[in-house]
């Protein structure tokens, strides 16, 4: 028999009875999360998106109330209503937040059955990922999904409010649009009306945000869903949302400071955390050179040493023909791991060939110097001056890479990362944040054999390098920047590029025809021809944001319906097959499978 709702309305979440309610009528609706029988007394904890409450059936105050509750299983909905009082001397419960109460219930109404769950909501752990997606509508039940959504939704009212208050404007842009590049491949609609033509969805708002500063809505926001097709990881996904914002008549200056307010408003009102402004300040060089990698974690140290001049002249051959090849060498200090077996020492080298490297040489530092199968390529003044720069000390192992300078710091970089989670240096509640500024403007790809841009290609370059754009392109440094927080890149921009000539040179340097860049760019290259004023702006991550901020390990535990790494929504079982009919309407033919 299932109750109906009737007249009855909720008084209380659940998770937010406090002492305060003691002696209260209260109505509570929600979930049942576990029933437990006590020789004729029924305990009920009831679960609602704010927490959980416990109420008490009895059989001597009401009867009538105590056989619906013999009913009850587990996600059973029901409504209840009781009177709030203390609980007894000895079951309070100090884990729990609503734990010094509960609810005498005196009618209760059964509102609607469950089938037995697929799996359990409390121990969540054991369960594998694939089965909670299947059933998403039971897995965001769980309390700790419910409290990053929660979070998630405050992070996107501080947004609103804080960009609001500095005169930003939030506006839409289309999701059916022509080709934005970041770098990623594009999803393509088919249009219906125009068989044969396709629209992208977006990779980014990048080229409409530009376009509303040409016409004048200075100061832009937009929480946006952007639209990738590349590799998944744990921190991507082929749909995510971006906090982009765009300003005019501004230098890079106002974009940092604004935007890091934005951040510390963001983590002091949704987290209670206190972010330290200004936020510290890295060139790319910098970080390259030291820690190997563009997104460094600054929580822990295991810096990076350069040895190339140290080595050159050594007698490990492997090292000077490297260095006399134009190639570097790097190292770093494994602090206290010299105790590491072979077998811990080769999991490390693999992990560094996953980069690149040819080898990994390792050293350990014992109290009579050198143990290493290279020690003996080495003078004493060479092993001397290497333990200087690494700062060397018994138990340490010291880890080195030879090759060309981006496998080099690719693998030493990674390596690092990977190291300080063996050694469980990575405190979740620590939040170092830094920028990366003066990106280079391009790089080369060896694959493709043609420069690409390493932001994008509407960022412009720093004023200085402008005049080496054609002939230098490997010098010239951009008006970007990034910030990172803790290893992972959370926000990115640029100063753009507003004047068309600069932006066609871009275009030529990128390889597209002139013909290539009208057609597609065409748009952009008119506009800035019609009075484009100076802009810039950034593009937060908000699903890395808030992984980040809950202390989740992958960006799926804070997207109510992610997808998996293969793409799919396992609920819906997107993507799937369509009909013949829509087919032909599209006026499209599928290649044999
Ligand atoms: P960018 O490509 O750096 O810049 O993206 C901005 C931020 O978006 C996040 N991000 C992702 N998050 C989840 N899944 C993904 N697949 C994914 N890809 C990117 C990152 C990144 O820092 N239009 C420019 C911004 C600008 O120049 O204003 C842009 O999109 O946290
Ligand atoms: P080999 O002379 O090839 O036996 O290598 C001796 C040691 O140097 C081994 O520990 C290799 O892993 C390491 N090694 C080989 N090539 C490189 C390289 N390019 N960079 C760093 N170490 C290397």
């Amino acid at each position: 028999m299932i109750d109906f709702l009737g007249d009855w309305k909720r008084t209380h979440y659940c998770g937010a009875l406090t002492s305060k309610d003691i002696g209260r009528e209260v109505v509570l609706m929600g979930w049942v999360m576990r029933r437990r029988d006590h020789g004729g007394l029924i305990f009920i904890d009831l679960r609602d998106r704010e927490g959980l409450a416990q109420v008490v059936f009895d059989p001597d105050q009401n009867a009538e109330a105590h056989k619906k509750a013999e009913l009850l299983r587990n996600e059973f909905v029901v409504a209840v209503k009781g009177k709030v009082i203390h609980r007894p001397e000895g079951t309070v419960n100090p884990n729990m937040k609503t734990g010094e109460v509960e609810v005498v219930v005196s009618e209760c109404r059964l509102l609607n059955r469950s089938k037995a769950l697929p799996f359990t909501l409390d121990e969540y752990v054991d369960v594998a990922e694939n089965l909670r997606l299947k059933h998403r509508y039971l897995d965001l039940r769980r309390p700790v999904l419910q409290q990053n959504l929660i979070l998630r939704s405050k992070v996107a009212q501080v947004t609103r409010h804080y960009l609001t208050n500095n005169g930003f404007l939030e506006l839409e842009t289309p999701f059916l649009t022509k080709s934005t590049p970041e770098g990623a491949r594009d999803f393509l609609v088919p249009s219906r009306i125009s068989n044969g033509d396709f629209y992208a969805l977006p990779q980014s708002p990048q080229l409409f945000k530009q376009i509303l500063m040409v016409s004048g809505y200075d100061r832009y926001f937009q929480i946006v869903r952007c639209f990738r097709d590349e590799d998944l990881r744990a921190d991507r996904q082929p749909e995510f949302t971006q906090i982009d914002c765009e300003m005019s008549f501004i230098d890079r200056e106002d974009i940092i400071t604004i935007m890091e307010g934005l951040i510390a408003t963001i983590f002091n009102e949704a987290k209670g955390v206190n972010v330290s402004l200004p936020v510290p300040r890295m060139t790319y060089a910098e970080a390259i050179r030291r820690f190997g990698v563009d997104n460094p974690d600054l929580r822990f140290g295991l810096e990076l040493v350069e040895l190339s001049e140290i080595v050159k002249g050594a007698g490990f051959k492997v090292f000077a023909d490297v260095v006399s090849g134009g190639g570097i060498v790097k190292g770093l200090n494994a602090k206290g791991c010299g105790g590491m077996s072979r077998k811990e020492i080769d999991a490390l080298t693999d992990f560094a060939k996953i980069y690149g490297a040819k080898g990994l040489a390792y050293v350990k530092v014992t109290a009579e110097g050198w143990q290493s199968p290279i020690a003996k390529f080495f003078s004493a003044e060479e092993i001397t001056a290497m333990d200087k720069m690494f700062a060397a000390e018994e138990g340490d192992l010291l880890l080195f890479v030879a090759d060309k300078p981006k496998v080099v710091n690719d693998s030493l970089g990674k390596l690092r990362n990977h190291l300080a989670n063996l050694l469980g240096l990575l405190d979740k509640d620590v939040f170092n944040f830094v920028w990366i500024t003066d990106f280079p403007l391009l790089e080369w790809d060896e694959e493709d054999k043609r420069w690409s841009a390493v932001h994008h290609p509407f960022t412009a370059p720093m004023d200085e390098d402008l005049a080496y754009v054609e002939s230098d392109p490997g010098r010239c440094r951009a008006k970007a920047y990034d910030l990172v927080l803790n290893g992972n890149e959370i926000g990115g921009g640029s100063i753009r590029i507003h004047q068309e000539k600069i932006q066609s040179l871009m275009f030529k340097m990128l390889g597209l025809s002139e013909e290539d860049a009208r057609s597609k760019f065409g748009f952009l290259l008119d506009a800035l021809e019609y009075g484009t004023p100076p802009h810039g702006g950034i593009a937060f991550g908000m699903d890395r944001l808030i992984m980040l901020l809950t202390g989740s390990d992958s960006i799926r535990d804070v997207i109510a319906f992610p997808k998996t790494q293969k793409g799919a929504c396992l609920m819906s079982e997107a993507p799937s097959s369509v009909d013949a009919r829509q087919l032909k309407e599209l006026g499209l033919r599928l290649a044999a499978k």
